[in-house]
């Protein structure tokens, strides 16, 4: 399996182009099922979860095709794919395929709303936390399906097509939330859907589906009305930049010292984030181009956060704000709400050296002048890169084993900090 290098001391300077979100490029893949003419998608990042999702559609019998390379096109610049599910030959997602990334179980509400029936296993995907369905069989339930569970997969039927129900979720769910919109488009009448997730990803999944023919109101909102419509048609839509891929390197910025401009980032889709990193002494300026990130020679000072749902601080970037704080001149407490079992890097962050107490969904983080390389393990897609970060600045060489996770969602990573001055290579197996 691959591993990154890297030697620990350089500061980043450069330009870093911010990718397609990978959170949105894949309800928008998924969204090609609610129809059987082609969905363009523009700016879509080169991942292994991307080939992956094109692999379970090609399953139900979705046709995939991309553009390919263009004479001078920068190699970091987003792919254009077109998916076509004109006729869906298999309404049945196996497990060899959903175990391997959560998301795909999404597809469960486009194949029952088209189809009127879905057979799909139950979900894999980063092991942080139990993360259950619960609120997918509720929400598909309230608009008529028959749900049933067997050997592990998840049957739902709606042979007469679904109904548009008022849905309130309990609890506020990113991919429930992605899921009941897109079968709700296809659902005989109006789905309200109260207490939706905000993420910046939903809402880009909303404007796709406007444009396939859609009747959405509340885009932005917490509250979703769907008007249902017989069938929905092709569309090409960009995807929105990756806010957690921005933050994520603004982070090893404030991490390393440095100027790095994230172009293409976009500083409204992070506010929380870059307030906080504001608040631990780093220069944010948002520009035409995106997001100016820097810090010269002051300290890091230690904050506090806790993960919220959208617009409150992603949990997604718990992990690498953590990696910071072990550099801090002080001590910050780092609370996680989200996903009950996200400390994973916490073991292998303190192989570098750094000191962190757990206090239940705490982490108390007490800065050290020091960090020193080390072999590290990757456990999951955000924990991963939390120790790229503190790799950058630890003494010596680090070597991040299991790399694929960050394949999985990071494009590019080595390429993008290397050209910036960072010392970090891929080693191939
Ligand atoms: C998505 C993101 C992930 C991010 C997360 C929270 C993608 C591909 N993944 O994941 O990167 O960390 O949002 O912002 O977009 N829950 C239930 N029952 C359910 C569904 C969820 O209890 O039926 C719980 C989960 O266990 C978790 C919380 O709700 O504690 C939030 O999870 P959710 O928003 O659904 O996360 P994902 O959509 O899986």
């Amino acid at each position: 399996m691959d591993r990154i290098r890297i030697v620990g001391g350089n500061r980043l300077n450069g330009t870093i182009p911010i990718s397609g979100a990978k959170n949105a490029t894949l309800p928008l893949m998924i969204a090609s099922l609610l129809t059987e003419e082609t969905l363009t998608l523009e700016n879509v990042p080169r991942l292994r979860d991307v080939a992956q999702l094109v692999h379970i559609l090609g399953n139900h019998g979705v046709d995939y095709a991309v553009k390919g390379k263009r004479y001078g096109q920068d190699p970091l610049a987003g792919q254009t794919i077109h998916l076509t599910a004109g006729a869906i030959v298999d309404t049945v997602a196996p497990y060899d395929l959903v175990s391997k990334m959560r998301a795909s179980f999404w597809v469960i509400g486009p194949l029952v709303a088209r189809m009127g029936e879905a057979r799909v296993s139950l979900p894999g995907g980063c092991a942080i936390g139990t993360r259950p369905v619960d609120l997918f069989i509720e929400g598909l339930e309230a608009m008529g399906a028959d749900i049933s569970l067997d050997q592990g997969y998840v049957i739902a039927k709606a042979p007469d097509g679904l109904k548009g129900a008022e849905y309130t979720f309990p609890k506020i769910s990113v991919g429930a939330t992605h899921t009941l919109l897109m079968a709700a488009c296809l659902a005989d009448g109006t789905t309200v859907l109260n207490n939706a997730a905000r993420e910046p990803e939903v809402g880009d999944l909303a404007n796709c589906l406007i444009k396939m023919g859609a009747d959405i109101s509340g885009v932005g909102t917490s509250t979703l009305v769907i008007k249902g419509k017989e069938s929905l048609h092709g569309a090409t839509h960009s995807v929105l930049p990756d806010r957690i891929e921005a933050g994520t390197y603004a982070m090893a910025v404030a991490m390393t010292g440095g100027e790095v401009m994230l172009k293409n980032g976009r500083a409204d889709l992070l506010q929380s984030a870059l307030d906080t990193l504001r608040d631990a002494g780093v220069t944010i300026t948002e520009t035409n181009e995106g997001i100016s990130v820097a810090r010269n020679g002051t300290a890091l000072k230690p904050v506090d956060i806790e993960t919220e749902p959208f617009p409150g601080f992603p949990t997604d970037l718990q992990a690498q704000f953590m990696a910071l704080m072990t550099k801090a001149d002080g001590v910050s407490r780092i609370t996680e709400t989200i996903f009950e079992n996200r400390f994973m890097h916490v073991q292998e962050l303190a192989r570098l050296g750094a000191d962190i107490q757990l206090d239940g969904q705490s982490a108390i983080v007490t800065g050290v002048d020091e960090l020193k390389g080390a072999p590290v393990m990757a456990t999951d897609l955000r924990a991963s890169v939390s120790l790229v970060i503190a790799g950058l600045v630890a003494d010596g060489e680090t070597i991040v084993n299991r790399v694929y996770h960050l394949d999985r969602g990071f494009e590019r990573l080595e390429e993008k900090l290397s050209r910036c001055g960072a010392t970090i290579e891929r080693i191939s197996a």
